[in-house]
């Protein structure tokens, strides 16, 4: 291995978005601490990924990715865990039953932690402090001392992640997951949501399936699949001394990989081609995202995926665009220079992150409506220009929140402060997720094909 490719070279780069410790020796501390505890992640998990994600690229399946903006040490809990695990399963059972196709299933959770800020400081109260980038940094508290970056904080970070994944695993693998159950889940639809009596229906219509195939001797017991699901986990990898500290080589295949999470992305304001995220990327065999702005051009693009895929390997990146209005202008060319390009990769729609705006009550808020239509022009432009609609990207929970506006229960700008939980960007609750999910489903069934790929051109490229 060349000494530049390594875990650690991204220290040789200029860096954005990053903490300045105030003591040094404390975060080596922290840092070689880290590098001695144990992977939270396998190499096994993350091939199994990517071999999902390779489907998908080639339109055989579609990608769920959501939960947090920030996951808290405040706000951790198994119910909170539990309901986003629910909703995220919720939505990938009406996409796989409505939309007729496998669903790949990635949580936001278990490591999401690390927020990117626009500016350096922001006001609160009539107080301006650094601004907040998040509980691995330092504490939300509007308070110039609790914004000290903190190293300790990793090693929260860090075994909170571990217990929110062994909770994760344990709903997916200990019966939780069983298709048996779907009725059974708790609803928290209004009556008047269109969205419930299609999920009723759904439920009984999988019931009326799995009794059928129990007489045909197809059981939980024979076909695991019915009782037991996949999630993996993903965040920003923001934070590169965490992130270095948990990369490992694998002793089996020599490969090397960031044990955080099976997934992590790069973030809209550190994917500069010169710069230290894009070196530890390259450096490591996960999966990995890359978030796209509107201001993204196509020759940086395809400067990137030189750079961070130069195999082509069809599971490897995922492109996540999020860019508000500006989609129909700026995806197409995108897609043509990929397309030209022979470039395989996953497209997935942010709907999300080019949609915050502020409420007249001063809130960070998302409307429902411009979320949708961000995602049915990401399906237009796809189906215009004949590629693939891979996936999707959502910042959304389990809870009761009422975050974003809009939706069946018509959150209102004056209802914004009712449940407002977030301690970053706002977030759809489970009602709004769902009904986005059917909305999603008709589409995938209706308009967008099943596979991308003729048989003969897959055995070419294998
Ligand atoms: C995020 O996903 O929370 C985020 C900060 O996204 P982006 O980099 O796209 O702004
Ligand atoms: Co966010």
């Amino acid at each position: 291995m060349t000494p530049d490719s390594d875990a650690s070279s991204w220290r040789r780069f200029p860096i954005l978005q990053q903490p300045s410790y105030p003591d040094a020796g404390q975060l080596a501390d922290v840092e070689s601490r880290l590098r001695a505890l144990p992977p939270l992640v396998f190499a096994q998990e993350i091939n199994d990924l990517e071999n999902q994600l390779g489907a998908v690229a080639e339109g055989r399946g579609f990608l769920l990715q959501g939960g947090d903006c920030a996951e808290s040490f405040a706000e951790f809990n198994d119910d909170k865990i539990r309901d986003t695990f629910k909703v995220l399963l919720q939505m990938a059972i009406v996409l796989t039953f409505a939309g007729r196709r496998p669903v790949t299933k990635i949580a936001r959770m278990a490591g999401q932690f690390a927020k990117p800020r626009s500016a350096e400081f922001e006001e609160i109260d009539g107080v301006t402090l650094p601004s907040f980038r998040g509980d691995i940094v330092h504490s939300a508290d509007p308070d110039t001392a609790a914004r000290v970056p903190d190293p300790q904080r990793m090693l929260q970070a860090y075994h909170q992640s571990a217990a929110t994944l062994n909770l994760l695993r344990a709903y997916a693998q200990g019966g939780m997951a069983d298709l048996h159950e779907i009725h059974r889940w708790n609803l928290s639809f209004v009556d008047s949501s269109p969205a419930r009596e299609r999920y009723l229906q759904m439920s009984e219509r999988i019931a009326d399936a799995l009794g059928f195939m129990e007489v045909c001797g197809i059981t939980s017991e024979t076909a695991p699949s019915i009782r037991e699901t996949q999630l993996f986990t993903s965040h920003e990898a923001l934070l590169l001394n965490y992130e270095e500290a948990l990369t490992r080589a694998d002793g089996f295949s020599g490969k090397r990989y960031n044990c955080s999470a099976h997934f992590v992305w790069l973030g809209e304001r550190t994917r500069q081609l010169d710069h230290a995220h894009v070196e530890f990327f390259r450096n490591i065999d996960n999966p990995v995202g890359v978030k796209l702005g509107p201001a993204v051009a196509a020759d940086e693009l395809l400067r990137l995926l030189d750079t961070l895929n130069p195999d082509n390997r069809a599971g490897r990146l995922t492109l996540i665009t999020r860019m508000g209005a500006a989609l129909p202008e700026v995806l197409p060319a995108l897609i043509r220079a990929v397309e030209r390009e022979g470039r395989r990769v996953v497209w997935s729609c942010d709907p999300m992150h080019g949609n915050t705006v502020k409420s007249s009550t001063g809130y960070k808020t998302r409307r429902f409506d411009a979320i949708l239509l961000e995602l049915q022009h990401f399906f237009d432009v796809h189906a215009a220009e004949g590629s693939y609609p891979g996936g999707i990207h959502l910042e959304m929970t389990g809870e009761h929140v009422t975050e974003c506006t809009g939706g069946a229960y018509r959150i209102s700008e004056s209802d914004l402060a009712t449940r407002y939980r977030s301690s970053c960007d706002p977030r759809l609750n489970a009602d709004q997720v769902l009904e986005l999910a059917y909305l999603i489903a008709d589409t995938l069934r209706d308009r967008v094909p099943q596979s991308f790929v003729d048989p003969t051109s897959a055995e070419e490229k294998a």
